[in-house]
């Protein structure tokens, strides 16, 4: 029965080894892919060992190699492997994570890792907690909390009644929310028309006077003020300390994007940029990013646990004292789900709060070195240094078209192999994205990208 698992252990420790050497960039087609993999479907089993070989043969190529050191792309971050090890485990206990009788132990290490992550955030320890999938799905928990408060507040029961006939509810943040804010406003049935953007300041932090005429704007109906704790471009932290007061004395809730950005909470020299974060009503992380867990790993934490109860709980509890037992279900969107603690645990164990620390603080430093280094390349030029992890350069064109010259240079760093890079339009003009969050990231993985974009701008 295990032998299939030896194989599988085989395979996966050969393919470590190799996504450090071999390139980033996907080199198989979707056609070879297709042609490979989309099989009749079968009438009759296949031996497991064969399964497994040649879905491992039949992927070759198909793989992006984003737990490479030098992928620099979107914000993914690696897979350490002792998360590697647990979530194995987790697939192997096979629990179903929907309550503490389901899943005790699973139970148990998410209510360790829910403490031991808002001790490490910095989030209060009174707020709740619930593991989800990702950062989309814990904005998604956070401000269906948000929508039951808000509304409680003024008497309509939003669980029983819908938005219909509600007072409206408008989410207001500024032009570098992620994309994801949308979609959450859209599930949960606020709209995306009900987002209003205000202005920012120079360095992109939401400004506290355009804050204050938007609150004052909304009058009596709900508001959910959202900020950024590190945005996906240039990393950028809202002014926590002087937002959430207004937005606390307009009787809005402020939730907090920190995908990545509230790691920072761990390092010394970055920690003065989430100043004031602890006032916040709910905070949204990843654990796949700079925890580098496998995915599946996004966690909530909301200030107002009676909230959040309310919103996702089968029983109507409000009322009800919370029980010493905590019952996933309860506090997530999910019946059954994956556990999704043990990895967590794991790399918080392996890794404690020094070894996180240096992460954050080494993918920093490394982060300005790459932005500098580019920005040093004849042809290139620095457009947002990094705050951060994150920034942002751009490749100049001798006929002026600077889009069409940066994505040109990013498909052939992709196509060198040796770094990986994203492109994306940022205030109007392409440019190339740098987010350094892998724990295996270091000055030489970014010598040897310098002197690959170096060749690139040469091609
Ligand atoms: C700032 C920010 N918010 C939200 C998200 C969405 O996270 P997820 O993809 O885990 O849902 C991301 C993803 O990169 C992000 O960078």
């Amino acid at each position: 029965m295990t032998q299939v698992l030896d194989r599988a252990a085989a395979h996966a420790a050969k393919y470590l080894e190799a996504v450090q050497k071999r390139p980033i960039a996907a080199t198989a087609t979707m056609r070879e892919l297709r042609s490979r993999l989309a099989k009749p479907l079968p009438e009759a089993g296949v031996a497991p060992e064969k399964v497994i070989d040649e879905l491992v043969r039949d992927v070759e190529g198909g793989i992006l190699g984003s737990s490479n050191a030098r992928f620099f792309g979107w914000v993914i971050g690696g897979n350490l492997p002792v998360a590697i090890a647990a979530d194995w485990l987790t697939s192997v206990w096979d629990q179903n994570a929907a309550s503490n009788v389901t899943a005790p132990a699973e139970a148990v290490v998410e209510e360790v890792c829910g403490e031991w992550i808002k001790e490490l955030l910095g989030i209060p320890g009174s707020a709740s907690f619930a593991f989800v999938t990702g950062c989309q799905m814990a904005h998604t928990t956070a401000l269906a909390a948000a929508r039951h408060k808000l509304f409680a507040d003024r008497n309509w029961d939003v669980e029983r009644k819908g938005l219909a006939g509600a007072p409206p509810l408008r989410i207001v943040t500024t032009q570098n929310r992620h994309e994801s804010t949308l979609r959450s406003a859209r599930l949960l049935g606020i709209g995306t028309e009900a987002v209003e953007y205000v202005g920012t300041d120079n360095s992109g932090r939401i400004k506290i006077g355009n804050l204050e005429e938007a609150l004052r704007a909304a009058g009596q109906d709900p508001v959910i003020v959202w900020l950024q704790a590190g945005d996906l471009n240039t990393g950028v932290f809202d002014p926590f300390a002087r937002a959430c007061p207004i937005a606390h004395a307009a009787k809005a809730w402020v939730h907090i994007d920190g995908a990545f950005g509230l790691w920072t909470a761990t390092s010394d020299r970055h920690r003065h940029l989430l100043e004031g974060a602890e006032q916040a009503d709910s905070w949204a992380t990843d654990g796949h990013k700079w925890l580098n867990l496998p995915f599946e790993s996004g966690l909530v934490f909301v200030a107002h646990p009676l909230a959040h109860r309310a919103a996702f709980s089968q029983e109507t509890s409000y009322a009800v004292p919370l029980e010493e037992l905590r019952n996933q279900k309860d506090w997530n969107p999910e019946w059954s789900r994956r556990g999704r603690g043990f990895p967590a645990y794991a790399a918080i164990r392996a890794l404690g709060r020094a070894g996180i620390s240096e992460i954050v603080e080494r993918c920093c430093a490394l982060a300005t070195r790459l932005v500098d280094g580019i920005g040093e390349l004849p042809g290139a030029e620095i457009v947002a240094k990094p705050i951060i992890n994150q920034g942002l350069v751009r490749f100049l064109a001798d006929d002026g078209d600077h889009d069409r010259e940066t994505d040109e240079m990013i498909r052939r760093i992709q196509a060198r192999g040796v770094a990986w890079f994203g492109g994306v339009t940022w205030q109007g003009m392409r440019v190339m994205r740098v987010s350094v969050c892998n724990y295996l990231t270091q000055e030489r993985d970014i010598d040897m990208t310098l002197a690959s974009v170096r060749d690139a701008l040469r091609d």
